[in-house]
């Protein structure tokens, strides 16, 4: 099959909905990261979607909307906690868990009761879906386990041949998924830090969203997924990563001892002066937001450079930066030095 990288004007769009309503799939850029739609109505369709991407059967999809009149296709009821998290945050980078509607194909869900929704703040993502005129299942339109795509270029990297289009809406604003929150439980539970942080969804609800476990650890051998997601090897490059904790300076004087061919630092802006080895930075030490923008491609272009091993030096955790961590905590698969 010919991938075909377009530019997103009024043909690109009657080209995209047409191959969407014949059951093909269309990667389209988002606010987070580049994701690869299909229509969340057509088993047939999100078939296609875990066949491109050699993802596990078990993972279930987000589906996306565009206007709060498609959540009926997708939910059983609305409640009023959802309305509240979407008056305050959609279009955004928030997905929102509850009970599903029956119209979903089964495999978006992968089996679950529940669905996952988000309403994206990207004029092509909501043109796209306005166009197609149903709720679209995508998931980050990388091969599973690689990085996520932040530019149309990392979608071709992985995804040429195995797709038909790519919608290319340049780089992605926010560069990391969005949060994801459970409603479906008892009391709110984040399963997936992103751009909107749990204080801000406290703040909303007026409760308590409590971090699920697994954001920050390891589940041990047989211990059940919150989000089936967090089982799998996520968001790495072929490089092994070791995510290192400690002062700047520690970091700079560890570092410099293991720098030979191979070994590179991930590293902030401000490093690459103080290392003697091969460095890529994630952007500058005090700026999570474009740390959050820049990761995914700095984690490519570990590769594209050839790192063997990579010793990423660790972020602030605060706001944004606890997507950053996690992100590179799973990278590293939880391989954590401190210094
Ligand atoms: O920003 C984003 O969310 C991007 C863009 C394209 O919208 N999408 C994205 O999708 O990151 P994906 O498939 O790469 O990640 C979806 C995550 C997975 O970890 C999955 O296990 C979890 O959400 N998930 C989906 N439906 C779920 C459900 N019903 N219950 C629990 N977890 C769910
Ligand atoms: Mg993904």
């Amino acid at each position: 099959m010919n991938t075909l990288t377009v530019l997103p004007d009024s043909g690109a769009f009657a080209r995209a909905a047409a191959l969407l309503k014949s059951g093909e799939l269309v990667a389209m850029p988002t606010e987070t990261v580049y994701g690869l739609a299909a229509d969340a109505c057509s088993s047939q369709a999100v078939r296609r979607i875990f066949e491109a991407k050699g993802r596990p059967q078990d993972n279930p999809l987000i589906v996306h909307i565009a206007g709060m009149e498609m959540l009926d296709q997708v939910w059983q009821r609305i409640t009023p906690q959802a309305r509240a998290l979407a008056e305050a945050f959609w279009p955004g980078a928030l997905t929102i868990i509850l009970p599903r509607a029956r119209q979903l194909a089964d495999e978006v869900c992968a089996g679950l009761p529940t669905a996952a929704v988000r309403w994206p703040d990207h004029p092509v993502a909501q043109k796209l879906i306005e166009a197609a005129g149903v709720p679209l299942a995508a998931p980050s339109a990388n091969r599973s386990g690689s990085p996520s795509p932040t530019t149309a270029q990392a979608v071709q990297q992985d995804l040429a041949g195995r797709i038909p289009l790519i919608l290319d809406g340049g780089a992605c604003a926010v560069g990391v998924e969005s949060t994801v929150v459970s409603l479906a439980e008892a009391e709110p539970l984040l399963l997936r830090p992103g751009q909107i942080a749990c204080e801000q969804l406290s703040a909303v609800l007026g409760c308590r969203v409590r971090l699920s476990p697994a954001v920050l650890h390891q589940l041990e051998q047989g211990q059940a997924a919150p989000s089936p997601g967090m089982k799998y090897r996520h968001y790495s490059p072929r490089a092994k990563l070791i995510l290192v904790k400690g002062s700047a300076q520690a970091y700079a004087a560890y570092v410099n001892q293991q720098l030979e061919q191979g070994v590179f630092a991930l590293c902030f802006d401000e490093m690459r002066a103080v290392l003697q080895g091969s460095c890529v930075c994630y952007g500058p030490q005090t700026q999570p937001a474009q740390q959050a923008r820049q990761l995914f491609a700095a984690l490519r272009t570990l590769d594209a450079q050839g790192a063997q091993l990579a010793y990423v030096q660790c972020p602030d955790c605060r706001g944004i930066g606890l997507a950053v961590y996690n992100r590179l905590l799973r990278a590293a698969g939880f391989q954590v030095l401190e210094l």
